[in-house]
């Protein structure tokens, strides 16, 4: 699905830009596929993603100055693990294999691939062996991101260690044929100094040309929009982030005013945040908006509902049901042109996490705006971020001269305080969250630390507990605090805050926040756990 679209958009535009020569990443369902892919753009390289499942004469028409073969899920011995012509080891570029991509190679090739005894996951030391150019200019230790169940136990013939950890090889070679595979991640954050393994991959040992620019997608996209919205009229469903900003950024440059943006207050707010929004969007932005409170409506659906997923389907078919609504208005309206299209902030990682396609990732969660959405939806999609990642699209936002209180605005999800509220949703328990929140986006920014850190919420928990205050017993709410650094939301630590700033935080929600008595936080990494906690 994402490689399609990705593709078209490069394909159908017609823009200077060459889609070939760059990489291809074949894609086995991992969940940092589009990252690497990412990372090689940035490096000014082309990168597009196909499923393994593509034909070698659809590899070939990129023309690839080499090819990447993403993680995966699966164990190459599975029944159903997820199949790539062995001739793309013959299209005479080099390979890079990269986790269940590497015990693709190894197993391919005449290797041996088994369940490892210790499954590594997170953080581990890898130490370079010999001489590849994978690892040209690095030093012989680093610290690497780990994801895997597998471990290379025998290598092809032909192919030698480059690198190990304490418990198995990490990294093989065989340098003749520039085939080379790391069970690591290079494409996350967490792995020191993994972008230069990738750019060692492209310019090293592909030797390929930088050809791809963000001046050149912004040019691609609104020439895209233009077409793909053909002289309809299109609603954007804006909440003042970042994405859903640049994506109506986009889509005003590319058919002005035939787009109307629409704000909806879901009731699962921050304090204040749909009046503030509705203002900047509308004095500052100059935007065409529209604010719809439509917070009875969500919270009357939300009653009682405790599952997760169950919350996040609930609100994405409010939202489209209101979206349909206020088109219908809009049509019968002054200008009559039908509305065709919902244009969304969609960005990658939502998508990522959110389709089960053979191959493609498993589903971790139903983003609202795209897992949520029901199948018979009265509009076509015009989703220009897709396939991109939240710090590419604030550069893009930067480029059209957005103004920086956006750009630096923390992500909040589409279903808003619902996933930050576990267990059943009421107004008192909503009041007692916004309250929490507020004072930890507050002690975040009297730090300086706003701008430091991916994201800075509260969540309320579905616990109580005993506690003392006054001298009197109190048996009250608690709220997590959760703060974490992140590049692009994949994968995130938690933040070492200053204790001072922990300290400022617990002491002011429980004494601002009548109903809790006690405050955590939360020191788990993604993976495992993800930032949001439902
Ligand atoms: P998770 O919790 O999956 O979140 O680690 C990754 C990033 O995505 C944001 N997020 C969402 N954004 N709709 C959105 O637009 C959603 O349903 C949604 N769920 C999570 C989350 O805040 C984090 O930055």
């Amino acid at each position: 699905m994402t490689s399609e679209s990705a593709t078209a958009l490069h394909q159908e535009s017609g823009a200077p830009m060459s889609t070939k020569h760059g990489i291809v990443v074949l894609d086995f369902g991992g969940q940092y596929t589009q990252l690497i892919a990412r990372r090689i753009r940035e490096q000014e390289v082309f990168s597009a993603i196909l499923p393994c499942t593509a034909t070698i004469e659809e590899i070939r028409a990129y023309q690839p100055a080499g090819i990447v073969l993403s993680g995966g899920p699966s164990s190459v011995y599975d029944k159903d693990a997820p199949p790539c012509d062995p001739r793309v080891l013959e299209l005479g570029v080099p390979v890079l294999g990269i986790c269940y991509g590497m015990q693709w190679l190894a197993h391919a090739m005449g290797g041996k691939v088994e369940r490892a005894d210790r499954r590594e996951y997170g953080r581990a030391q890898l130490e370079i062996e010999g001489k590849s150019a994978l690892f040209t200019g690095l030093p012989a230790e680093l610290k690497i991101w780990n994801s895997h169940g597998d471990h290379v136990t025998e290598l092809p013939p032909g192919f030698q260690v480059t690198g190990r950890t304490d418990n198995a090889v990490a990294a093989f070679e065989n340098a003749e044929k520039k085939i080379y595979g790391v069970e690591f991640h290079p494409e996350v954050n967490h792995t020191e100094r993994g972008t230069e393994i990738l750019r060692n991959f492209v310019f090293q040992a592909c030797a390929a040309k930088r050809n791809w620019s963000r001046a050149g997608f912004i040019a691609e996209s609104v020439e895209t929009i233009r077409r793909q919205a053909d002289g309809a009229r299109a609603i954007c469903a804006l909440s003042g982030g970042v994405d859903s900003t640049v994506a109506a950024a986009l889509v005003h440059r590319a058919i002005g005013d035939r787009l109307t943006n629409i704000f909806v207050n879901t009731g699962l707010l921050r304090r204040n945040e749909f009046e503030d929004t509705l203002e900047m969007l509308r004095d500052r932005l100059q935007l065409n908006v529209m604010g719809v409170d439509a917070s009875e409506r969500f919270l009357a659906k939300l009653a009682g509902v405790i599952d997760p997923e169950q919350k996040r389907k609930i609100i994405g078919a409010e939202f489209i049901a209101i979206f349909a609504e206020e088109a219908r208005t809009l049509a019968a309206g002054a200008q009559g042109l039908p509305v065709k299209f919902l244009v969304q902030g969609t960005l990658y990682p939502d998508v990522i996490e959110s389709v089960s396609v053979k191959g493609p990732s498993a589903v971790i969660k139903s983003h609202h705006n795209v897992g949520g959405l029901p199948k018979d939806m009265p509009f076509g999609l015009i989703e220009p971020l897709r396939d991109l990642f939240k710090d590419e699209v604030r550069q893009i936002g930067r480029e059209l001269g957005l103004p920086r209180e956006i750009l630096t605005k923390h992500p909040f999800p589409g279903p808003g305080l619902a996933v930050r509220l576990l267990g059943d949703i009421t107004p008192e328990k909503l009041a007692t969250l916004r309250a929490a929140d507020a004072v930890v986006v507050e002690e975040i920014r009297r730090a300086g630390l706003y701008e430091k850190v991916w994201q800075a919420f509260a969540v309320l928990l579905p616990v109580r507990s005993v506690g003392v205050m006054g001298d009197f017993r109190t048996y009250g709410s608690t709220i997590a605090v959760r703060v974490v650094e992140s590049q692009d939301g994949m994968t995130s630590d938690w933040s070492r805050l200053p204790m001072e700033t922990l300290e400022r935080i617990s002491t002011r929600i429980v004494n601002e926040v009548p109903e809790v008595n006690r405050v955590v936080y939360d020191v788990s990494s993604k993976p495992p756990s993800t930032i949001e906690w439902e």
